[in-house]
């Protein structure tokens, strides 16, 4: 694993921390020295995992919630780096799902509107919100959760899904270039199947299984195989000389 002290000091900002890859990419943050705050998804949780509690106890960890479909969840989350951090190092915009599985021919106004409010245009509306104070950083990064299915385009009923990824992945690329002048790096990580909360919704144990026999390394992911590739990217002394790049963790489902 990384140096404990790799992140000593530095403000994280972890969206849809709550679980999943979220939570292990706070946790790892925290065990290399971070202040971090956890924005853990549309509501309070009721108890926290102990090594939270014990980040929460020593305030290297605040937790908050925010639900980023409705109107102002950005302004809350600005409102509590605000209080917190006086800069942000790392900002990591990985809060979304899919929401459902949606035919394309049947898909509402609603449920489009749902999928690109969440995974789209709350990553601009949070990054916008924090530039300014990843500006005030020496060496910020910003690192965006995308999919597999940005470049795949999915599986049935996810059009609008991996269409918001493969947004987030140009948007990355775009700001890449435009905030390189100020010092923040701009990269993305895309996961691919991961053994998280999200499958045990969207997929069936079936799915899951065949598509883990296409696999080159034979096995799903986990959250775990993620969470270092955040930590890469958002460390200037291991990929200060990367921006505007796609990590893809995926076992080699997609090699291209
Ligand atoms: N698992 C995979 O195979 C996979 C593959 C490619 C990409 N991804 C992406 O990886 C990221 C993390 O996914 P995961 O697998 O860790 O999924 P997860 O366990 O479902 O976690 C998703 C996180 O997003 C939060 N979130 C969902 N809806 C929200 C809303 N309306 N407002 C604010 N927060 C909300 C959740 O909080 P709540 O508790 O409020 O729901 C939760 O903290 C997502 O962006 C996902 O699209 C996952």
């Amino acid at each position: 694993m990384f140096h404990p002290a790799l992140f000593k000091g530095a403000n994280v900002v972890v969206t849809g921390a709550g679980r999943g890859i979220g939570l292990e990419v706070a946790r790892q943050f925290l065990d290399c020295g971070a202040h971090v705050l956890l924005h853990v998804g549309r509501s309070p949780r009721g108890s926290l995992p102990d090594f939270l509690e014990s980040a929460v106890a020593e305030a290297r960890a605040h937790v908050m919630h925010a639900d980023f479909l409705e109107e102002g969840g950005a302004d809350t989350v600005l409102r509590q780096v605000d209080s917190l951090f006086p800069h942000v190092d790392v900002l990591v915009n990985n809060a979304g799902t899919m929401v459902g599985r949606f035919p394309a021919g049947e898909l509402t106004d609603e449920q489009y509107e749902t999928v690109v409010r969440l995974n789209q245009t709350s990553v601009v509306a949070v990054t916008r919100a924090l530039i300014p104070f990843l500006r005030r950083a020496p060496h910020a990064a910003i690192v965006n959760t995308v999919s597999i299915s940005a470049l795949t385009g999915g599986s049935p009923g996810s059009a609008i899904y991996s269409a918001t990824k493969a947004f987030v992945a140009t948007y990355s690329k775009a700001l890449a270039r435009e905030l390189a002048p100020d010092g923040i790096r701009v990269n993305c990580v895309s996961p691919g199947t991961i053994a998280t909360d999200f499958h045990e919704r969207y997929s069936s144990a079936e799915k899951l299984e065949a598509t883990r026999r296409t696999i080159p390394l034979q096995r799903l992911g986990t959250a775990e195989d993620c969470a270092p590739a955040y930590l890469f990217l958002a460390a200037n002394s291991l990929s200060g000389y990367i921006t505007g790049q796609v990590l893809e963790v995926n076992g080699g489902q997609l090699m291209c």
